[in-house]
């Protein structure tokens, strides 16, 4: 004769095996395993077993428990699988996907990387400053006093607090200089600012590459020859280099570097791309005082510094008819330089 549990565990498989669908077979499982089931009562007539009987049915009541969970879960993962196969049935797998779209570079940051590893390979390093800079910063330690004529080609937007957003990356020399010792080798790229009209050749943010040389005995020479690399390294071997003297408050002498290339649209005709000097020892003298030390002995030490206009060196390599087009994010523009 079979035990009672063994009856119950023959109707309740039964039960599972005839649930036509999930919620069938979850009154199943809550008739037979939950709080107030019938197997959930058994547990409670355990106690009033005799110690010879508890052991036995003990054990016969968790081989039901477990053999009913089991196949609770085998039948409840068959109507999951059902499901799963009916929804995928109404998915069309022979229709293309949606493309994954691949984005670029931005044409500035292609080109200021281009000019980062130029002079890399001349052994310049990195240096870096804040767009917000002090008016110190950007035209006092550069020997351009507050009444200097040149503070006017240069204006800025002010903050309520009286710094500026930098004109120029010239900054990073003054900065650089205040933190080293001499021989300094350093580009700093980044962003400047100027209150100018907004037009084909003029914004209102644009980028620089700013460059700084200083160490012992460093002349004109090394400065021709260090730019004359790069430009030939970017528009091509044949390109001509020309230095147009020019006046900077911070350097002395001062030139204007112009590039003409037969490479480049727009070729035989001379484009200007970057200022460039040999420091003024006002500049080196200004660094003292705020290091207050001798670090920058004029006597001792000379250098020469240059700012390139990225946008512009962008706007001739790539063919580019307005600055404004870098600020636009117009995606016909954009995907011509992926
Ligand atoms: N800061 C100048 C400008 O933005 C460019 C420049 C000229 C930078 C001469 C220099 C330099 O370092 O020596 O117009």
């Amino acid at each position: 004769m079979s035990h009672p549990l063994e009856q119950l565990r023959d109707d309740a498989q039964r039960e599972i095996a005839g649930a036509s669908d999930e919620k069938a077979l979850e009154a199943v499982r809550v008739r037979y395993l939950g709080r107030n089931g019938t197997i959930s009562a058994w547990g409670e007539q355990m106690k009033t077993l005799g110690q010879e009987e508890k052991p036995i049915v003990g054990k016969l009541l968790n081989q039901v428990r477990n053999a009913l969970t089991s196949a609770l879960d085998q039948a409840s993962e068959k109507f999951r699988a059902q499901k799963e196969s009916e929804t995928l049935a109404h998915i069309d797998i022979s229709l293309p996907g949606t493309p994954a779209e691949r984005g670029s570079l931005h044409p500035l940051t292609q080109m200021l990387e281009r000019g980062i590893q130029i002079f890399r390979r001349m052994g310049f390093a990195l240096a870096d400053g804040p767009d917000i800079e002090t008016e110190w910063h950007c035209f006092d330690a550069l020997n351009t006093p507050a009444d200097h004529p040149a503070r006017n080609e240069q204006d800025t937007f002010y903050l309520p607090d009286g710094r500026l957003l930098r004109t120029h990356t010239s900054t990073v020399q003054i900065r650089t200089m205040q933190s080293a010792a001499p021989p300094i080798r350093v580009i700093a790229p980044g962003a400047a600012y100027r209150r100018d009209e907004v037009d084909a050749t003029h914004s209102a943010q644009f980028h620089q590459i700013e460059g700084l040389y200083v160490d012992q005995s460093v002349s004109v020479a090394d400065l021709k020859g260090t730019l004359e690399f790069f430009m030939r390294e970017l528009f091509g071997a044949d390109t001509a280099v020309r230095f147009r003297p020019h006046y900077f408050p911070f350097t002395e002498p001062s030139f204007e570097i112009d590039v003409k290339s037969k490479a480049l649209k727009g070729g035989e005709r001379w484009i200007e791309v970057a200022g460039s000097g040999m420091v003024h020892p006002a500049v080196f003298e200004e660094v003292n005082k705020a290091r207050g030390d001798d670090a920058y002995d004029p006597e001792k030490w000379t250098g020469f510094a240059f700012g390139l206009g990225m946008d512009r060196l962008a706007m001739i390599l790539f063919d580019i008819p307005d600055i404004r087009l870098f600020a636009q994010n117009d995606l016909r523009f954009l995907k011509q330089f992926a």
